[in-house]
């Protein structure tokens, strides 16, 4: 059987479940494509850092060319985060004819069109789903479940560090700041929290969703951002009281060519499904002309469901690899259509 050779950038909390479902899962993903998976080098900051998992130390490095110039290399996963140097790996990657998977919002939220398209003229595969709301698999969703349809709404729980904090503050009384501690313990929070609490990772995550689901390119800085810090016990309390749970939830909407895209701390009633998303889990509501309301629901954070979506993607470019599909991708870059924010 053949074998594809990958590169991995980033060992830590999704990293570790890479590898762990590659090696656990192996001869399941030979048994659907006819191909073995071999990780031929992990690219890290501290070789002698102790991980969660045994690597060989010949397969860890800190020099990226080691990834990028093995001719041998045919897929890049990057898990390591951060806008650059990942920024200019990926786009040399692709440069050198491999293809991409990643987990990072921060990088696909502001450089997804720049990086679509050179893997449309490379032809080469970049896959996203991790990026957007852990285990579920939205993206997927959006771009192939509801191709026939016109989205209208997107609504959802996309962060699982302030969701899981504040479900710990209204179930438990918990303190704002030991839940924060705990998510980043778990591996939930971004390498920098503030980003999930304030709301900005869920608003790059409503930035992919809403130009998967719109099939348009949301920017941004087109995204009206609210975070929890600001969110008391005694508000959480109040709400209670009135019957409604405190949910930061993101909001996209496409009316009459006009497109709104917010995150904001929400008072939902209790008996509305997404008042009973706790912890980690997320959840996203799509809303379709022909289809009508959907939900999906699970885990939107952590090492193994994180991860199930990296290497989902991974089995897409090997499965396309053999087909010789690569570059015809999933997702597309798509061109900004003549909408309206609300500004203009
Ligand atoms: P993490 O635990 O902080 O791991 C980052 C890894 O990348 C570490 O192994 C680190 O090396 C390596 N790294 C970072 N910067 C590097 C650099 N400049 N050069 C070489 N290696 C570098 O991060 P994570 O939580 O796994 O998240 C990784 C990515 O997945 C991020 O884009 C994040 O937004 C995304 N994501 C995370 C989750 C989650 O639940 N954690 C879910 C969905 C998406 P060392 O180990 O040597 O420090
Ligand atoms: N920090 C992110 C979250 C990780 O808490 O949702 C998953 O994207």
């Amino acid at each position: 059987e053949r074998t594809v050779n990958i590169g991995l950038m980033g060992l830590g909390t999704v990293g570790t479940g890479v590898v762990r479902l590659i090696e656990g899962h192996q001869e399941d993903l030979v048994h659907q494509t006819g191909v073995r998976i071999r990780i031929a080098r992990i690219l890290v900051r501290d070789p002698e850092k102790p991980r969660a998992i045994r690597v060989s130390r010949d397969l860890l490095t800190t020099d990226a060319r080691d990834i990028l110039d093995d001719p041998s290399i045919d897929v890049v996963v990057e898990v390591m985060g951060h806008i650059e140097p990942t920024r200019q790996y990926l786009l040399e990657a692709l440069r050198r004819g491999k293809h991409v998977v990643t987990a990072n919002k921060d990088l696909m939220a502001l450089h997804g069109g720049e990086i679509l398209s050179l893997a449309a003229e490379r032809g080469c595969d970049v896959f996203y789903e991790a990026s957007v709301a852990g285990g579920i698999p939205i993206l997927r969703a959006l771009v192939e479940g509801f191709s026939s349809d016109r989205i209208t709404k997107l609504m959802g729980i996309v962060n699982g560090t302030t969701n899981y904090i504040l479900t710990k503050m209204t179930r438990e009384g918990a303190d704002y700041a030991e839940a924060l501690q705990e998510a980043q313990k778990l591996g939930y929070a971004e390498a920098d929290p503030t980003s999930d609490v304030d709301g900005l990772d869920a608003a790059r995550k409503m930035a992919i969703l809403a130009t998967l689901g719109f099939r348009t390119e949301v920017q941004l800085d087109e995204v009206d951002v609210t975070g929890i810090r600001k969110v008391t016990a005694e508000d959480i309390a109040y709400a209670k009281k009135l019957g409604y749970e405190i949910k930061l939830l993101g909001i996209a909407a496409q009316e009459d060519g006009l497109i709104e895209v917010s995150v904001e701390p929400t008072l939902v009633p209790q008996r509305h499904p997404l008042a009973s998303v706790d912890g980690v889990m997320n959840a996203v509501y799509v809303y379709g002309e022909a289809v009508g309301e959907t939900m999906f629901y699970g885990p939107g954070a952590g090492e193994l469901p994180t991860a199930t979506a990296v290497v989902s993607d991974l089995v897409t470019v090997v499965k396309n690899m053999k087909l010789g599909v690569n570059g015809r991708g999933m997702v597309a870059p798509y061109r900004p259509k003549a909408l309206k924010t609300p500004e203009q």
